[in-house]
């Protein structure tokens, strides 16, 4: 999965986040974004998700442009093409954790019990797939989210402060498994962090300003 990304600008009414946000991401390859709190990294990874409207310039994935979809040929893209972890994890509070893992294979309907035991096994939770999420600590939630994400083989891997929530040790665990699952699937894996420690394990560090992305440290 290529990710390119032309002259993106995203505005809320009047208030302009960001303009002139252009990237290129290859296929396996691991880009962080980083920047301080505010400058729109959330909002640039929902328009790369299409999750969110952007104001201008195009997003393309893998040759399919995504201004050319509407929201239910995102919708369809999205579960086809694309992993999703969120700093607050979201999984779902009455599924056990395999029916969370297995979730998007269900929409996709192609269930695959011995896939999500598999993934579930991957993260370091082989045991605990009959578990409610209440019987979680954060960091193996935060691998379920991993293995949910990655379950249906997306070829982009999309990461909102994925270890915001967590204390330092589980942090760098929880982004092992990150990095070494993306890197097992083969799916590009853009991280949105103020985390210098998870960023610096990126192949490729940007900085998000009002102005665009430019190479280089976080600031
Ligand atoms: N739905 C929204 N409506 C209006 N303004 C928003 C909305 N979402 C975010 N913003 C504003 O856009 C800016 C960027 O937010 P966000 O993308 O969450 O930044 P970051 O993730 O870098 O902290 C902030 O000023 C925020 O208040
Ligand atoms: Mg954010």
């Amino acid at each position: 999965m290529s990710l390119r990304v032309e002259g993106l600008g995203k505005r809320y009414g009047d208030t302009v986040v960001f303009s002139g946000v252009s990237l290129r991401v290859e296929p396996g390859e691991f880009v962080a974004i980083v920047g301080e709190s505010g400058v729109g990294k959330s909002s640039l990874l929902n328009c790369l998700a299409a999750l969110d409207d952007w104001s201008e310039g195009t997003i393309t994935h893998n040759g399919t442009d995504l201004n050319g979809l509407d929201d239910t040929q995102r919708a369809h893209w999205r579960r086809e093409h694309l992993g999703f972890v969120f700093q607050a994890f979201h999984v779902l509070p009455h599924l056990d954790i395999a029916q969370n893992v297995g979730l998007p294979l269900l929409l996709l309907g192609r269930p695959d019990a011995a896939r999500v035991q598999a993934m579930l096994e991957a993260v370091g939770l082989g045991a605990l797939g009959a578990r409610l999420p209440a019987e979680l600590s954060g960091g193996q939630l935060q691998r379920v989210a991993i293995a949910r994400a990655l379950v249906h083989r997306p070829g982009l891997l999309l990461a909102d402060e994925p270890t915001g929530n967590l204390d330092p040790r589980t942090a760098a665990q929880v982004m092992d498994v990150l990095q070494q699952q993306a890197a097992d699937s083969g799916a590009a894996l853009v991280l949105v962090t103020h985390s210098a420690t998870a960023a610096a394990r990126a192949q490729r560090v940007l900085h998000l300003t009002a102005n665009g992305l430019q190479a280089g440290p976080a600031g």
